[in-house]
């Protein structure tokens, strides 16, 4: 018991187990006894304790984290209020009274903000890893198809040409912005708040950018009363796994769309497909659905938090305890979706050709028909409404624009002539376009190369 001085009963069963945080803070076990160590060091170090008192707390603390890792310990679920209680009053059982001064000049909620704030910088880092390793799978699948034409979709209609290797740079990009917004936030987390106390501070001399440096973190925040109160670094984290899963959702969706039969363009792996136990057929995109799914979970996370914060007073209130599952439901499920996106890229085939034949004359080649007008000199809004008619006759002759002669062309504009006609080609199609950022297989390669530079493979 932490604070029994005052009390003359103990904690109601019905009110520790509504209130124990310890089946998830347990999560912080690493984080909490570095922070303790780095506390008891400096202790010594401004001659608080002693350095032998101090030499025992830490071999206690390292002796609790050993024994947790080797299964030989763990905490009673119920009997405990957190992770800080329990292993506090494990240090007690193994080193007897000096297991008292710890706690000095510390309260659990510096700690448990500075454990935290740990523990999350260590999951960035998690996550950054597995975001670039997908941009690896991305960028060698993206090498064998800088020439693979697809059509290109705006409200999921044909719109204009484009390759996979374009359409798969484009999550490369995403989760180039999915790392640096991470960045943001390990930064905005990198404050110790450790020596901030309960509130404001303490009258003994804490060296506290002694346990900042120790704890490698950039510096001790500046305001004891905001280094406690604030979770803005959860609500950021929150938001990167958001907009993250976002990502990682649309592109399970165009999976899935890929991969279905109607679209063919796509098979996904074995080992990332799962099969019906009433339709031998089926081979089913579920790694795909689930990563869409698990989504709307992430987003309530940074619902709960921020409605949780909404309506606090400064400093710590207990509602504050509440952070913690979301955050490590949200790392969870982003990490896991994470590998399995990993694994789909890396498994799956692309049907190369699927698309070759079906393009010809398609109507995505409409937008360039009117590029040519242009080029001819026609404003681009006379243009597009001659190229719309041009459409329309094909659709009342249910043609396609490669099938349409020169004389039914010119019959809708007399401009027109035997080169209009190269623009209905499904090849070259690509390397028709011409700016920067656009599908032609130039640029993807080129972008291709920058990306493997940046990310060394
Ligand atoms: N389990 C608490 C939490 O996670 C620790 C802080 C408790 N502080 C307090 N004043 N009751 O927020």
């Amino acid at each position: 018991m932490l604070w029994g001085g005052r009390f003359k009963d103990k904690l109601n069963d019905n009110a520790m187990e509504f209130s124990s945080s310890l089946s998830f803070d347990i999560n912080l076990i690493t984080e909490d006894i570095l922070v303790s160590i780095a506390h008891a060091e400096m202790l010594a170090f401004v001659n608080i304790i002693s350095e032998d008192e101090s030499i025992k707390i830490v071999n206690g603390l390292n002796s609790i984290l050993k024994l947790y890792n080797n299964n030989e310990w763990k905490p009673e679920e119920f009997e405990f209020e957190d992770i800080h209680s329990a292993i506090e009053a494990k240090l007690f059982e193994l080193i007897g009274e000096t297991a008292g001064k710890l706690h000095t000049g510390r309260s659990r909620n510096d700690q448990v903000a500075t454990g935290f704030r740990l523990w999350t910088k260590k999951a960035i880092n998690n996550l950054s890893e597995q975001l670039s390793a997908f941009q690896k799978a991305l960028l060698s699948l993206s090498e064998k198809h800088a020439e693979t034409i697809m059509p290109g979709y705006t409200h999921l209609q044909r719109a204009q040409p484009i390759s996979f290797a374009f359409h798969l740079l484009a999550y490369v990009e995403m989760l180039e912005r999915d790392k640096n917004r991470l960045q943001f936030v390990f930064e905005e987390t990198n404050f110790s708040p450790l020596g901030c106390g309960a509130l404001a501070g303490s009258t003994l001399p804490l060296d506290r950018n002694m346990t900042s440096d120790k704890l490698d973190f950039s510096k001790p925040a500046s305001n004891a009363l905001d280094a406690i109160s604030d979770r803005d670094f959860v609500l950021d984290f929150l938001n990167a796994c958001n907009i993250g899963m976002m990502h990682i959702s649309r592109l399970s969706e165009e999976l899935i769309i890929w991969s279905t039969s109607e679209f063919n363009f796509i098979k996904l792996g074995d080992s990332f497909t799962t099969g019906s136990s009433l339709m031998p057929q089926k081979k089913n995109p579920d790694m795909a659905e689930l990563s869409r799914g698990k989504t709307g979970r992430v987003y309530g996370n940074y619902t709960a938090v921020s409605t949780m914060m909404k309506g606090l007073p400064l400093s710590y209130n207990r509602d504050m305890q509440e952070d913690k599952e979301p955050v490590f439901d949200s790392f969870n499920n982003y990490f896991q979706a994470l590998s399995v996106m990993i694994g789909m890229i890396s498994t799956l085939t692309v049907n190369k050709n699927r698309f070759v034949n079906e393009l010809e004359g398609d109507f995505i080649f409409s937008t360039e028909l009117a590029e040519w007008l242009v080029v001819k000199g026609i404003p681009f809004r006379e243009s597009h409404h001659i190229v719309g008619e041009v459409v329309k006759i094909a659709e009342e002759n249910n043609a396609k624009l490669h099938q349409l002669s020169l004389e039914q062309l010119q019959k809708i504009n007399p401009i027109f002539d035997e080169t209009a006609l190269e623009v209905f080609k499904v090849e070259g199609a690509l390397y028709r376009k011409k700016t920067l950022g656009s599908p032609n297989p130039t640029f993807v390669k080129k972008e291709i190369a920058k990306w493997k530079k940046i990310l060394i493979c």
